[in-house]
């Protein structure tokens, strides 16, 4: 019986040389490699020809655009999901998506073992392991970069002696991961946490000092989704590529922090994500005008929770399957349009309105004609005021004693 492995493959020098391990060193007769189409900026036809010639029997491309924009994009931009406050999850998303495609291929040809390049350092072997065991329970998790640590030109010498063409590899003086929803940037000169971001390591977004001058755009929701951009209807993601254009011509969305790994390490980190930043800040502007004050202050303490489950990897959990539920009861009225001016490297909010929202101009106006019961507000004071004076008077019986 042969025995398969299925690699979850990035085209890149890492995963390749894994096919090549796969069969040398862990003694497997068939590796299939799975690229995963998430909207990374990839030639994929130079990954299909690495992939053969590292010895893959099958290299596979499967489109998983559009679902990951319409799950894991979606859930997390009802979820304003900001890791830290900041990094809006970017790998994170997209690593149940890959683990799922790569589980559903070992599913249907019975294979022993799923694959995946990560090293022990990162958070990514935690999103794919977890996601292929949700995925596929039982099945063997392999992770040749943690079994080996090999040097970059150790792995360029083995590439080259069985034939792996490397050259579009090693281009990149940092480590790269993308998909349609923005772009992570580690290593090389970042590992200095005082050295400035340099203007090399960004692709999509120009720096905001060359910005042009601000230019407003509207989006409109629908049920907390971003529907249209400037009256075009437009699918999410779509939406998100059209805006990562129009916000990354002003340098928004570049974030540069210091992240807390899950295994315990902090790293530097660069993002870039234009699109997620502008969408989140109009998502919640929009929230703040049509939620109740329980409900959105309920949602802002749920959201991190959720942001820190999908970073450490629990994508595939009861756990976020019931936060989404509640963000879903919160979303049913959170449908109007939002006006945003992007300037240098921020977009601002500038507008905003919704047939549902709770603010009433005739009880918030200072002007003439409102509504807004003042005699009122002169018992809730009362009321109020009970217990502030009961405990300041215990204050001074006690201070006594
Ligand atoms: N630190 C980010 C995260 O854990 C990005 C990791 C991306 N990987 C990379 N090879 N650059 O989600």
């Amino acid at each position: 019986m042969t025995s398969t492995a299925v690699l979850a493959y990035s085209g890149g020098l890492d995963t390749s040389c894994a096919i090549a391990w796969l069969k040398e060193d862990y003694g497997f007769d068939d590796v299939v490699a799975v690229l995963v189409d998430v909207g990374q900026d990839t030639d994929f036809e130079p990954a299909f020809a690495r992939g053969r010639a590292a010895g893959a029997n099958d290299v596979l491309l499967l489109d998983r655009k559009d679902a990951f924009a319409d799950e894991q994009v979606a859930k997390a931009l009802l979820a304003n999901a900001l890791y830290q406050g900041r990094y809006p999850l970017i790998s994170a998303l997209s690593r149940p998506v890959i683990a799922e495609a790569v589980a559903e291929v070992a599913l249907e040809l019975g294979a022993e073992a799923v694959v995946h390049g990560c090293t022990g350092k990162g958070n990514d072997q935690l999103r794919f392991e977890l996601a292929f065991k949700a995925r596929y329970p039982g099945i063997r998790v392999i992770a040749p970069l943690r079994d080996h640590s090999w040097t970059r030109d150790e792995e360029l010498a083995y590439a080259a002696a069985r034939g792996i063409p490397v050259e579009a590899t090693s281009a990149s003086p940092y480590s790269i991961d993308d998909n349609l929803f923005g772009r992570a940037i580690e290593a090389g000169a970042l590992e200095d946490p005082w050295a400035a971001p340099p203007e090399d390591a960004f692709a999509l977004t120009a720096s905001p000092s060359s910005a042009p001058a601000p230019h407003e755009v509207v989006l409109a929701f629908d049920a907390g989704l971003p529907v249209a951009l400037d009256d075009e209807e437009l699918p999410l993601a779509g939406l998100v590529a059209r805006l990562n254009e129009q916000a990354g011509a002003y340098g928004v969305g570049r974030i540069d922090m210091i992240e807390n790994r899950a295994v315990g390490i902090k790293s530097r980190e660069l993002y870039e994500a234009p699109a997620a930043v502008t969408l989140i800040a109009a998502h919640q502007a929009l929230e703040e005008l049509v939620l109740t004050k329980d409900e959105l202050f309920a949602k802002r303490e749920l959201e991190p929770k959720w942001a820190k489950l999908v970073y450490d990897g629990l994508w595939f959990s009861p756990l976020r399957e019931a936060y989404d539920a509640f963000f879903a009861a919160t979303q049913r009225l959170v449908t109007g349009e939002i006006r945003v001016s992007l300037q240098a490297g921020v977009a601002v909010v500038t507008g905003r309105r919704s047939e549902h929202a709770l603010y009433a101009e005739t009880l918030a106006s200072y002007g003439t004609g409102e509504t807004f019961p003042h005699d009122a507000a002169e018992g809730f004071l009362r009321i109020l005021a009970l217990e502030v004076e009961q405990a300041a008077a215990r204050q001074r019986r006690t201070a006594r004693v």
